[in-house]
């Protein structure tokens, strides 16, 4: 049997071209991503261990299972497998300094009369982008001696997994690294588990919630900034410009959008403004 399970490059699956071109228009289907011809060992190697894990011998037979009736709820798990979810706390920590510097102060002015500001993390990931934004948020509430705001951070992101580490707020003793000692106060060590544990504080403004940007959005907002940073990368240029736009409803005027540091919104959308580096304004 074990013999028989491999295919002509010695690999433990079968997997065939026919079998990648299927699970590419699967990928670009249900999650917007483009898979390129050399991502074949990448798709290989991720989807072998859901096929492991089900006892498959085939890509064949997964990609059978995987369309079936009886196979919907895999659609999670492979959806999981796919994504990509590199992440770090202040990551790209120039965003983080415009935040503090220009972006609260301008919402914090403008929202005065309404005392609500919204904040949303499209993509976050495990969530270290919107624990992020809660230590620089909470920390600029504190020195400017503000209080009693209507504040919440919407996270979300496709992955099930990633927002389960989110909500926990537990991450590896060694992802403190990047988070500047200002900030120390916002997560306590736990050496001997080798773990951190955002406080509880942070834990209160976010709220993680999945969501398929390609599918329809149920919140209406309005949100004052939005973060969507090397998320949609590998989307085509039709569905980046539906998101973009959409990003351009959701955001009042002169409003602020952070792109990731390889994207841009040239060609994109018309309705943004470059304000700074991957930092944008709504402009109409
Ligand atoms: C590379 S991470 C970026 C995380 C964070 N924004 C940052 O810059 O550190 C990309 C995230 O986008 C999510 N993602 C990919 N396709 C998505 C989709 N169609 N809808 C929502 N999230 C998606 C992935 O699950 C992944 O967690």
């Amino acid at each position: 049997m074990e013999q028989e399970a491999k295919d002509i490059t010695g690999r433990e699956f079968v997997f065939t071209e026919s079998d990648f071109s299927e699970i590419r228009n699967i990928i670009l289907e249900k999650v917007g991503i483009s898979i390129s011809d050399h991502k074949k060992n990448m798709i290989y190697s991720r989807i072998s261990r859901r096929i492991r894990k089900l006892g498959f011998v085939s890509f064949k037979e997964y990609i059978a299972y995987l369309k079936s009736e009886k196979g919907s709820e895999e659609v999670v798990d492979f959806i999981n497998a796919i994504t990509t979810n590199l992440t770090k706390f202040f990551r790209e920590e120039h965003h983080f300094e415009h935040m503090y510097d220009e972006s609260l102060p301008y919402c914090f002015s403008k929202n005065a009369s309404s005392k609500r500001l919204r904040i949303w993390s499209a993509g976050c990931s495990s969530g270290m982008e919107p624990y992020t934004i809660a230590m620089v948020l909470d920390r600029f509430m504190n020195q400017n001696k503000i209080f009693g705001w209507d504040i919440k951070i919407l996270a979300t992101d496709i992955d099930t997994n990633m927002l389960d580490k989110g909500k926990s707020g537990i991450y590896k003793l060694g992802d403190k690294e990047s988070i500047p000692p200002k900030y120390s106060s916002y997560y306590r060590s736990d050496e001997k588990n080798d773990e951190i544990h955002m406080s509880e504080k942070l834990k209160n403004l976010i709220f993680f919630k999945q969501l398929n940007l390609i599918e329809e959005w149920p919140m209406k907002g309005p949100f004052d900034i939005i973060f969507c940073r090397n998320v949609v990368i590998y989307f085509n240029k039709d569905t980046r410009n539906r998101i973009f736009n959409k990003y351009a409803d959701l955001l009042p005027e002169s409003n602020f959008l952070y792109i990731g540091h390889s994207e841009n919104l040239y060609e994109v959308s018309h309705r943004f403004k470059l304000e700074g580096r991957t930092t944008y304004r709504k402009i109409k």
